[in-house]
């Protein structure tokens, strides 16, 4: 089974191919120009065209063009009846599937559609793998406010406005942005993430807008930035709120004049990119503060996603543990483990400073940690953090008596400490959320002998 649409301006020829394809149980649509033609393509479910070489109004090289540019998934086979191998080979480097000479065979039609068809298919599983592996995780969860996200992103992802995705750490901000840009047309093309925390306040701007060569001490070569990298698709500019004021100054100023120039160049450079913005900060605080530009808020605030903390949506709990204990199976067991009741309390009892990242982390351990198939509220308790033992007063009384830098070693040791293990040992998301590179965290865990449990 398959849609195949005709375009052909000879009703001899389109419903000789229609009688034929019907046979073969295909859906057939017509067309008799390239406007037509296109007009169906955008209502209806085509999986491949059979397009006439010649034809009026619109010549059918432009409207191979058009469709390719559209509608990539789509596979289309040139028919001619003037044989001309320099226009047969220009249509295949475009895009073109095959190219058939009139008189048509019609056995030869029936297999190279059998075939273009074929190949449609494995491209759409192909992009559910590829899709799969964008997203790190399903979206879980039908507690309200999940399902509004769910609308919201569906209304929006069609659009190219703005959003601004706030939540805490952890929440899913990340695996909503993805999702905006999987379900909008611009899916095909880059989806490029800035963690404005993560690059010196320095370098930050060559991040975003590229650079020349020479433009500063160490840019020996020309290099593009973000922005130009994410042309034609999304761009997710994560953390926003730790931009210093001057870049976001900057920022404000492509999104208003949608070009730019590269550190150190003069050339102004346009691009058409999508933003969508991300920030665990309270952004109202922010601003009050003028650590965050207003304007600049307003531009990109155009649809606001408030992503809430998992404590708020405990509902949510059991069918994610569900999936993360899916997801974390271990191989020797032939069904993933079940919680028991009290232990599902426990976790509905607990505040989630590090909410669903935190959550999937403790599956995780309770995979890695005990053979037990049915999770009990002890085994439960020792695979989740210990929090809270101290209180902040006590704790700081640890430091009495310390030079400073002693007791600053000691904190940022404890701090790192904590946050690796709130992390599960992912050495890449710990140094995201403390806003310092992979490598500098490597070095202070060599500083301090932290133990690294995996
Ligand atoms: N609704 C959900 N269902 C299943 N997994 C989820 C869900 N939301 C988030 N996750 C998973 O939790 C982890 C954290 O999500 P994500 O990175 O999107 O959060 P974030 O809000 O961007 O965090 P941060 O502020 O720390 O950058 C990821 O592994 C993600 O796949
Ligand atoms: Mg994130």
């Amino acid at each position: 089974m398959g849609n195949v649409l005709i375009i052909d301006d000879e009703a001899g020829i389109r419903s000789i191919l229609k009688d034929v394809l019907q046979d073969e149980n295909y859906n057939v649509f017509l067309a008799e120009d390239g406007y037509k033609g296109l007009d169906m393509l955008n209502t209806e479910p085509i999986d491949l065209v059979i397009l006439d070489v010649w034809l009026p109004n619109m010549g059918g090289i432009e409207v191979l063009k058009r469709i390719k540019e559209e509608y990539r998934d789509v596979e289309v086979i040139m028919i001619s009846g003037h044989a001309n191998i320099n226009l047969a080979v220009k249509a295949v480097k475009m895009g073109a599937f095959d190219f058939l000479e009139k008189p048509l065979s019609l056995e030869k039609i029936i297999t190279v559609v059998r075939n273009a068809l074929e190949l449609e298919k494995l491209k759409q599983e192909n992009k559910q793998l590829r899709n799969n592996l964008f997203m790190e995780d399903e979206m879980v969860g039908s507690h309200p406010s999940m399902q509004k996200i769910r609308e919201i992103i569906e209304q929006s992802a069609p659009t190219d406005a703005r959003v601004l995705i706030l939540g805490e750490n952890g929440t899913g901000k990340e695996l909503v942005a993805r999702a905006i840009h999987l379900k909008s047309r611009r899916s095909q093309w880059p989806f490029v993430e800035v963690n404005c925390a993560a690059i010196p306040e320095t370098l930050i701007e060559s991040e975003l807008f590229g650079h020349e060569k020479g433009a500063f001490t160490g840019a020996v070569s020309k290099r593009k930035g973000k922005f130009e990298i994410a042309d034609r698709g999304t761009l997710f500019l994560d953390e926003i709120a730790d931009m210093s004021l001057n870049t976001q100054a900057k920022v404000l100023r492509v999104i208003q004049e949608l070009k730019f120039e590269r550190v150190g160049g003069e050339e102004s450079i346009s691009v058409d990119v999508r933003l969508i913005a991300a920030t665990n900060k309270v952004i109202e605080e922010e601003i009050k503060a003028k650590r965050f530009r207003e304007d600049l808020y307003f531009r990109l605030n155009v649809i606001p996603i408030h992503v809430p903390p998992l404590r708020e949506r405990t509902e949510d709990i059991s069918a994610l543990v569900k999936y993360f204990m899916k997801k974390f199976k271990p191989p020797a067991l032939s069904e993933p483990k079940v919680i028991s009741k009290d232990a599902l309390e426990v976790l509905k009892k607990y505040p989630w400073p590090g909410n669903i990242r935190e959550l999937k982390n403790v599956i995780e351990r309770v995979n890695i940690m005990n053979d037990e198939s049915i999770v009990s509220a002890d085994i439960l308790r020792e695979c989740m953090p210990a929090r809270g033992k101290r209180h902040a007063a006590n704790w700081l009384s640890t430091f009495r008596g310390m030079p400073l830098n002693a007791a600053r070693d000691s904190f940022e040791k404890e701090l790192i400490k904590r946050k690796l293990e709130e992390d599960g040992y992912n050495l890449a998301q710990t140094a995201k959320d403390l806003g310092i590179y992979t490598s500098s965290l490597y070095g202070k865990i060599r500083k301090y002998a932290i133990e690294i449990k995996r």
